[in-house]
């Protein structure tokens, strides 16, 4: 299948990968707290950022997705509540924020590309520069592309006011993102956002698959910041390892934060290991030699699958649904307990924040 194979440009990708991968560790000031990881609370998250991908908005309006089978819908203040389904057709981002009482925690989940052709988006990987500086942290440095997905976009604005919201009706409870690949890049600035303003005991986070974002002085504040901070990487899939980690290059090169959980299948039996606090962990997923990282491995994690269920392309199919889902909303509205609230934003409509 040509989704599969990214043939030649992974050779000259696992090439530049791995020049890059050899030499001493870059210090990262780690957190005092440890945090430890919970495989059951895994699992649900994986669901959580799973279930964001599902293009029909209704289902996921409802939860009733096929995907939101295994996180059932709230009833008698248990299960999943939905709060905020926010859809930006022009940047191509839907995300959600709800409560899952079970774990009497707000859910904040972003999803992650969903374009025609990952193959691409993983081939630009390579070539981020870390072009911004992260506002108010001095020497940290970010793609400024993964940083303004989330904070120039509806995104900042929708989750961060759904998650006030939600806190107004439920107390200070604690805040968990979730988002796998291009999500998880999105959720690592979200998190740290939450953190800022909420402090960073009450939020948490944990990605599947993601990319790096920033530099070793980042990964510093980020740790600091978001101590509860979990990223999972799966096997051999090759986004965690991009863009490039150059230990020669310091000053220039991405640096992942803490902490990883590298988790492995071999012959039917599943590891987790819990690697150090470094970001960077030379044990974990960066001893893969660079002639084996694959793509595969980036599209499940902990059994689950974590494609969109409908790669079409995003602007046209999205507008279509958001055609539809106005049309069933009409009628589902009525049926919701909660006040609900719907961020669209439409190539037309630019900045228009709808509430229902
Ligand atoms: C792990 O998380 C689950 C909720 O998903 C919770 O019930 C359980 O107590 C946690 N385990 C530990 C050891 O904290
Ligand atoms: C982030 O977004 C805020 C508005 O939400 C804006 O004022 C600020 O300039 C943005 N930061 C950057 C670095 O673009
Ligand atoms: C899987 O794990 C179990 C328990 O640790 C072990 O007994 C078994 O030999 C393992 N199987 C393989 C194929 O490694």
């Amino acid at each position: 299948m040509e989704r599969w194979s990214l043939g030649a440009k992974v050779v000259a990708l696992a090439l530049l990968l791995s020049a890059a991968s050899h030499g001493r560790e870059l210090p990262v000031k780690s957190s005092d707290r440890s945090f430890i990881y919970n495989h059951t609370l895994a699992k649900t998250l994986v669901e959580y950022a799973s279930a964001v991908y599902m293009t029909d908005l209704t289902a996921l309006f409802t939860w009733t997705c096929s995907r939101c089978n295994d996180l059932t819908q709230v009833r008698d203040h248990q299960g999943f509540e939905m709060r905020s389904l926010i859809v930006d057709v022009e940047n191509c981002l839907q995300a959600f924020v709800g409560v899952d009482h079970s774990l009497n925690s707000i859910i904040v989940a972003i999803r992650g590309t969903q374009e025609n052709s990952v193959q691409n988006w993983i081939k630009d990987l390579i070539w981020k520069q870390l072009d911004l500086s992260y506002p108010n942290m001095p020497n940290a440095k970010v793609h400024s592309g993964f940083f303004s997905s989330y904070n120039n976009t509806i995104l900042r604005l929708a989750i961060t006011s759904a998650v006030h919201k939600a806190r107004k009706s439920y107390g200070d409870i604690n805040v968990i993102v979730t988002g796998h690949s291009m999500g998880g890049a999105m959720a690592s600035f979200c998190a740290l956002d939450l953190a800022m303003k909420l402090g960073g005991g009450s939020v948490q986070l944990m990605t599947f698959g993601q990319p790096r974002v920033g530099n070793a002085a980042f990964a510093s504040y980020f740790a600091k910041y978001v101590p509860n901070t979990i990223r999972v990487t799966h096997g051999h899939d090759i986004v965690p390892h991009l863009p490039p980690y150059f230990s020669f290059l310091p000053q220039l090169t991405y640096h992942h934060f803490p902490r990883e959980v590298w988790v492995q299948d071999s012959d039917g039996n599943t590891t987790e290991r819990i690697c150090d606090d470094s970001g960077e962990d030379p044990d974990c997923c960066r001893c893969i030699s660079m002639f084996g990282l694959r793509i595969q491995d980036h599209f499940t994690y902990l059994g689950v699958d974590m494609e969109a269920d409908d790669w079409s392309t995003c602007r046209i199919i999205t507008a279509q649904r958001v055609q539809q889902f106005r049309l069933e909303l009409a009628g589902n509205i009525m049926m919701t307990k909660h006040d609900i609230d719907v961020s669209i934003v439409e190539p037309s409509v630019q900045n228009r924040l709808e509430q229902f």
